[in-house]
Parts: structure tokens; sequence; C-alpha cells
């Protein structure tokens, strides 16, 4: 009898203890996804970017280390909880000092990395799933069950998202070369068409496939993220980056709904959402369709457009006079691009600006959406100077602003001033909004030659009479300029 009592009484007291346990780990699921919340929020500013980017951190590891700890399944905690501390430790390291070490310059390339993992994960995870689908879920639902279809998306939209990834990261690096081929349009239409067929064929299945049809479905995912990828270059990258970290939220927010875990959940939705919204708004800056962004079919060739036709002089511009210019002016813009970054010019580039309004002149940042190599990498690189925000004025505004603007000065950038994308048709970057230097009355590029930008094109705006070059590291350039104009 004492005895019946005391199970009666440790299983209550177990089921109690498990309902707590439940309880915490809800609770702290709502909370990261406060966090997650919270923290996006405060990295569309970039001076709560760093707050913002430590919120949803904490509320990822808040979310991880209470899984690992209370999370049950039928009852039982998760097993093999030292490899799993084992494996965080790794990524942890390799993370941490990756992200120390990156150049500035390579972070794009580090971005692509790290959201090509994201997709991996989701992929792994839903391969790892599939074989453990419950059988009384099939035998109630066959194989077309919520539980199928959130493994399936996340299986081949991560791996489009991983290798895709993997693509870009070669080309940002420049180790991969632009494939343009006009059949690989229709091989990408033809090879998505057989992966969403091979999602509802499982789908209609009245009981579990053979796992090799499943491993040929994330090979045909692979494929057609390296496939789609490949032929994208030229000023039409940004949208592809955009659009792969949208793939990588989604892919995780099938994993979360699979675990239904709020906080992974979450997570994947505002990264998906956040992603998609952006490859919207980047689709829209760029001119581009979204539909020929998924079969990887952008621009034109990138042999073509802005061709040298004829004889051209460029006329370059000394120190001296650049230093008048410039003192005389009421209103400069500054054209910040990917050379700034490289040269690490941002901090000597703050030091002109400010110097230029203590003589009066009115100064402000052109930013175009693509200067770079990133979402917002002039946003970013300028906010490490200490530029204030209010400084820095979006593509549309800057335009309307150029014809009463004495000077321009772009520093290491070239596509995204490139006059071919408004008068050359048969340019890859034909269609693109440009920020239009040559509007404004005075232009000077500061760049070390007359060499190409990303999207390997002729500058014709570098020839045009209204443009003089000033040839340099842009951070050396900047220095000489700064110093003449104090020696005035
Ligand atoms: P680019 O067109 O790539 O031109 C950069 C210019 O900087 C080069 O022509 C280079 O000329 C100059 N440069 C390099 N190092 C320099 C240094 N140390 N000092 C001075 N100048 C230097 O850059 P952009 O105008 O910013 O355009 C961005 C391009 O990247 C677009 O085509 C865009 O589509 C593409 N892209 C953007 C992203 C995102 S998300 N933003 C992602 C992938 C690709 P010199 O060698 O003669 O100095």
């Amino acid at each position: 009898m004492d005895n019946s009592i005391n199970t009666i009484i440790n299983e209550v007291m177990k089921m109690a203890h498990n309902k707590v346990e439940t309880s915490i780990l809800e609770l702290s699921y709502i909370l990261a996804s406060i966090l997650f919340i919270v923290g996006l929020k405060r990295l569309s500013h970039p001076e709560k970017a760093r707050s913002g980017n430590i919120l949803a951190a904490v509320g990822m590891v808040l979310a991880i280390v209470l899984t690992i700890f209370f999370h049950k399944m039928d009852g039982t905690g998760i097993k093999n909880i030292p490899l799993i501390i084992a494996a965080l430790a790794i990524g942890t390291v390799l993370g941490w000092v990756s992200a120390r070490k990156v150049k500035m310059t390579a972070m794009p390339q580090m971005v692509s990395i790290f959201n090509g993992m994201g997709g991996a994960c989701a992929a792994l995870i839903s391969l790892m799933e599939f074989p453990h689908i419950k059988p009384e879920l099939i035998r109630m639902t066959g194989m077309a069950n919520g539980h199928t279809l959130a493994i399936l998306l996340g299986l081949v939209i991560g791996g489009v998202s991983f290798a895709g990834s993997m693509i870009a990261f070669g080309k940002l690096d420049e180790k991969i070369k632009d494939v343009k081929s006009p059949l690989l349009k229709y091989f990408n239409l033809v090879m998505l068409a057989v992966i969403i067929a091979g999602v509802v064929y499982i789908m209609t299945l009245s009981s579990m496939p053979e796992m090799y049809i499943v491993y040929i479905l994330v090979a045909l995912a692979l494929l057609y993220g390296v496939f789609f990828v490949l032929p994208i270059g030229g000023a039409d990258m940004p949208v592809v980056i955009s659009l792969l970290n949208s793939f990588t939220g989604v892919a995780a927010a099938c994993g979360g709904f699979l675990y239904g875990n709020q906080a992974m959940l979450t997570g994947g939705i505002l990264v998906g959402s956040s992603g998609t919204i952006l490859t919207i708004l980047m689709c829209k800056a760029m001119n581009r369709s979204l539909l020929n962004v998924i079969v990887g079919a952008f621009g034109g060739s990138s042999a073509a457009g802005g061709a040298n036709d004829g004889d051209k002089t460029v006329k370059e511009i000394s120190l001296s006079d650049a230093a008048v210019l410039l003192s005389y002016s009421q209103k400069v813009f500054i054209v910040p691009g990917y050379g700034l970054a490289v040269a690490q010019a941002q901090h000597t580039c703050h030091e002109l600006d400010v110097l230029l309004e203590s003589k009066g002149v009115e100064l402000k940042y052109a930013i175009h959406p693509v200067a770079g190599r990133m979402p917002g990498h002039m946003n970013v690189l300028l906010a490490e100077a200490d530029v204030p925000y209010t400084k820095l004025v979006e593509m549309e505004d800057a335009n309307s602003e150029m014809s009463n603007t004495d000077v321009v000065i772009v520093i290491g950038a070239n596509d995204v001033v490139n006059p071919a994308a408004e008068d050359d048709p048969s340019s890859p970057i034909y269609g693109m909004p440009i920020i239009k230097a040559l509007d404004a009355k005075n232009v000077i590029v500061i760049k070390r030659s007359m060499a190409k930008g990303y999207a390997a094109i002729e500058n014709n705006l570098f020839y045009h009479p209204k443009n003089r070059m000033l040839f340099g590291d842009a951070k050396a350039a900047l220095q000489q300029l700064i110093a003449e104009i104090k020696s005035m």
C-alpha cells in the first residue's frame, strides 16, 4: 500500500517537474523570440546595431542552452549532451576566430559562408528527420501531412541555399567566374520543375518511400543551387545574396515547425521575411524581376556593354585644383563605393567631410543600394567612422539634388555611377538605377587606375568632359587632398 502511494507520489512529482521544465523552456522561447525581434529592430539603425546584435545573440544562447537541458521528447531528455557541447564549442571557436580575423573587405564572403552553413543545417535536419516520420501519422494521412511538407521544404530550400551560397562565396572571392549560356535558363527552369514534382510525388505516396528518392531530391536541390547562381554576375549578385538569405530563414523556420520550437520558428520567419523584403526592395532598386532571379537569368552578357568606342580622353585633376574646387564649393556629394572599403579610407573620408564643412561647404553622402559587396556595406563602413547617419542620402533623394550640386567626389565606386546602366541596352547593368553624378556641375573620381568594377565593364563617366580623375589609393589620395586643403 505504502509502496503504491509512494509510486503515485513519485509519478505526480515527476510529472510536475516535467511540467515546470516545459514551462520554463516555453517561456525561454518566448523571451528569445522577443529578443530576436527587438534585436532586428535595433539592427536597422547603425548606432543601435551593435546592441541589437548582442540582444539577438543572447536570445539564441538562451534558447540553445535551455533546449539542451530541458527539452523532452516522450518524457526523455536530449541524449549525447557531451557531443552536442563539443560541437557547439568547435563551432563557437571557429566562428569567433574567423569573425575576428576576417578583413572588412572579405566580410561579404564570410556572410555568404555563414548563410550557406545555415542552409546546410536545415537540410541535414530534414535528412535526419525524414526516416523518423511517425508511422501512425503516415497510417492516418499517408505522406500528405504538414510534417512531411516541412521536412521536404527544409531539405530542398536548405540545399539550394547551401550550394548557392558556396557559389556566391566563390564569386565574391573572385575564384569562380560567371558561366553564361542561354540554355542555362531553360535547364534551371526544368530542374526547378523536377524538384517541385519530386516534392509533390513524395507527398502523394501512401507509405514511406525509399530513402534514395530523398537523396536524389537533395542532390537536385544542390545542383539547382549551383546552376542558378553560376550565371549571375555583374550588378545582379546583391539580389541573389539577399534571396539566399531569405531561403536560409525559410529553411530554418521549417525546422522550427518540425520540432514545434517557437524560438527556431520565430528566428527563421524573421530571417526569411526580412530577406524576402530585402530581395523585393533590391529587385525594385535594380529594375529586375524576381522570376528572373529564381531561374538565374539576369542582365546581358558581361562581355557586352559600355564598350570603349573610339578616341576617348581621360582628364586628370591635380591635388591643388581639387582642393580649390572643393573648398570654394557650396554643395558637395561623396559617392562611396567598394574601393573605399578596400582602402579602409572611411575615417580619412570623414576627416575630409568635417574639414570641408568647417569651410562652409554643405556635404552629404549619396548611398547606392548595391554599392560595395553586401547590403548596407557603405552604411556600415561610414558608421564605423562615426559619419552621422543624417548625412547619408538614399540614391533617389541624392539624384534629385544633383543638379544643384557643385562637385560629386566618387571614391572607389564604379558600377554604381556607370551611365551604361541608362543608355546601353546591351550592358549587363542596363536598367539598374545609378547615382547620376553627371547631373552635378563637376565630377572627381578617386581610384587607382582605369580598371573596371565588379561588373567588369567600361565606364564612360571617366571619359566625360565634366569628369576629372584623381588617381591613387583612396586613403592616400584623401590624405593628400586634406593636407592640400589645410595648406591653402
Ligand atoms: P565596383 O564597381 O566594384 O568598383 C570599385 C572600384 O574601386 C574599382 O573600379 C577599383 O578601381 C576601385 N578601387 C579598388 N580598390 C581601391 C583603392 N584601394 N582605392 C581607390 N579605389 C579602389 O564598386 P561599386 O561602384 O561600389 O559597385 C558595387 C558592385 O558590386 C556592383 O556591380 C554591385 O552589383 C556588385 N555587388 C554588390 C553587392 C552588394 S549586396 N552590395 C554584392 C555583390 C556584388 P581601381 O582598381 O582602378 O582602383
